[in-house]
């Protein structure tokens, strides 16, 4: 490719603060969610699925945790050490010459509780330290206020997004936040895969399941999520009021379904299943529940408790650009019986006999990746942000210290190509993208360290052994020259 991406194009790269910050009990922070994730050895598991530690957890298993202070059982609890090393990885960033770097506020760490009054001086000081950072080296902060990290107490004490105060306690979190960073952090995303809620409800909505009568809770699922839609509403409007040149955008898993065959029966089961992903989108875009899901919820008898007040707000404040996650793709087909299954990111899908996997399974498909751009610029109109997408891989280290990872580098190399298409083929307009993640960090569905992804390596393994040393791979320099060039070396 010898044509470069359009002027002011956002390279950059995407962390979240649950899998690298660490300090999960320094600074006046609060416990999260993410603190009580246990590491479950893959090795031991007969399906990886079983090690999403948060699907399932019981006030029983947070109580044993909260007991347990060896934090390498909790892999989250240390990440990566962000937070004593913010600067030396920031710097390694701007040595790649990032234009933005998205990572996330932990709520928990400026209102430790969820519910509490007054913030933690403590923790706005740190973001302040941190966004000074990267505006020292011209890097953009595009902030998530929320990336699996409710609060414990705001689950335990609340049934976290279930309760309608919810609302109320992240919007005082996002008032402040945004006027303390007015000045320093103009992109924002309200809720990190906004539609995880259903796929793992605890570390999205802060839903500890055995609370509920199992008949129930999918209804509580939803509950959650429309308090999540309101509150994603108006964070968007004080946002605004806040930082008037503020742009605002969803975050959705864009989940890529293809039909497994031409079968009709096996198309409508993938527009379908594609519906359950656009659900969230054509919500905080167009401001309003799509007719689909409130045939659904008819259909399944839910009994919502929807205020006109929010109807209202959810149609007066939509988002301003769509922004996604994009991994990989699978199939659908109305009869599953003989074909094999697997995951794609946390959700279970047919596995498409055309595409190679990484070693968790994920299918690796760049054209997926063009078609998931056009699917949603033709259905919104709206700009996109590309805020992650990346091949979670083992890396070795050799010998001398170097770090060969040509499979990271081909993975990218592909997906560039096709974004690249997508803009100047298909005429979809793209604000940037952040690559998932740009340093090694805690896996999210795993919380295995094991599970690399980054440009930069870290010294660090799955039972908390190493130096925690930086170490740059050879994608370092591949994606250096990607983003100085703008796109023109690929
Ligand atoms: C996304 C999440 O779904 O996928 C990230 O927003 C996560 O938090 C990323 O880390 C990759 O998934 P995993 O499970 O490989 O860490």
């Amino acid at each position: 490719m010898h044509r470069s991406f359009p002027e002011g194009f956002l390279w950059g790269g995407a962390i979240a603060a649950n899998q690298c910050e660490g300090g999960w009990n320094k600074g006046g922070k609060g416990i999260s969610v993410s603190d009580v994730a246990r590491f479950k050895d893959p090795e031991t598991m007969k399906d990886l699925n079983d090690v999403h530690s948060f699907c399932d957890i019981t006030d029983e298993e947070i109580r044993q945790a909260l007991d347990c202070i060896d934090d390498n059982q909790y892999p989250k609890r240390h990440g990566i050490d962000f937070y004593n090393r913010y600067k030396e990885d920031i710097a390694l960033l701007a040595g790649m010459g990032f234009k933005v770097f998205r990572l996330s506020i932990a709520w928990s760490r400026i209102y430790p509780n969820g519910d509490d009054a007054i913030p933690n001086e403590e923790g706005l000081q740190f973001y302040d330290a941190v966004f000074d950072e990267c505006l020292k080296y011209g890097i953009e902060p595009l902030v998530t206020m929320s990336h699996y990290e409710p609060p414990l107490q705001f689950c335990m004490k609340y049934n976290g997004w279930y309760d309608r105060r919810s609302i109320e306690f992240f919007t005082r979190y996002v008032n402040t936040i945004t006027k303390r960073y007015a000045k320093k952090v103009k992109y924002w995303l309200t809720f990190n895969e906004i539609d995880s809620i259903l796929r793992h409800p605890f570390m999205t909505g802060g839903l500890i399941e055995s609370r509920f009568a199992p008949d129930k809770f999918e209804e509580v699922e939803y509950q959650a999520m429309h308090h999540q839609f309101v509150a994603s509403a108006l964070a968007t409007k004080i946002c605004h009021e806040n930082i008037p040149d503020s742009m605002v955008g969803c975050m959705l898993t864009k989940r890529t379904i293809y039909p497994y065959s031409c079968r009709p029966v096996d198309i409508l089961k993938t527009q379908q299943e594609m519906r359950s992903i656009f659900a969230f989108s054509d919500t905080q875009v167009r401001g309003e529940y799509p007719a689909y899901l409130l045939s659904m919820y008819k259909n399944k008898g839910f009994d919502l408790k929807i205020e006109p007040e929010d109807i209202e707000v959810m149609k007066m404040y939509p988002v301003d650009f769509v922004s996604f996650s994009y991994y990989s793709s699978t199939c659908a087909a109305s009869d599953i019986t003989n074909l094999e299954t697997g995951l794609e990111n946390t959700a279970r899908g047919v596995l498409n006999p055309h595409l190679n996997r990484n070693d968790w399974g994920w299918a690796i498909d760049p054209i997926g990746l063009r078609v998931s751009m056009v699917d949603l610029y033709d259905r919104y109109c709206k700009p996109l942000f590309i805020v992650e997408n990346g091949l979670g891989a083992r890396d070795i280290v050799e010998p001398d210290g170097s770090i060969h990872d040509d499979y990271r580098i081909d993975y990218f190399k592909a997906h560039f190509k096709s974004m690249y298409d997508a803009m100047t083929e298909d005429g979809v307009e793209l604000l940037g993208y952040t690559s998932w993640a740009p340093i090694d960090l805690i896996s999210n569905s795993t919380n295995q360290m094991s599970k690399r992804y980054g440009f930069v390596y870290v010294d660090l393994d799955d039972k908390g052994n190493g130096t925690y040393k930086r170490i740059r791979k050879d994608s370092y320099d591949w994606y250096k020259e990607v983003i100085s060039t703008n796109g023109a070396s690929i």
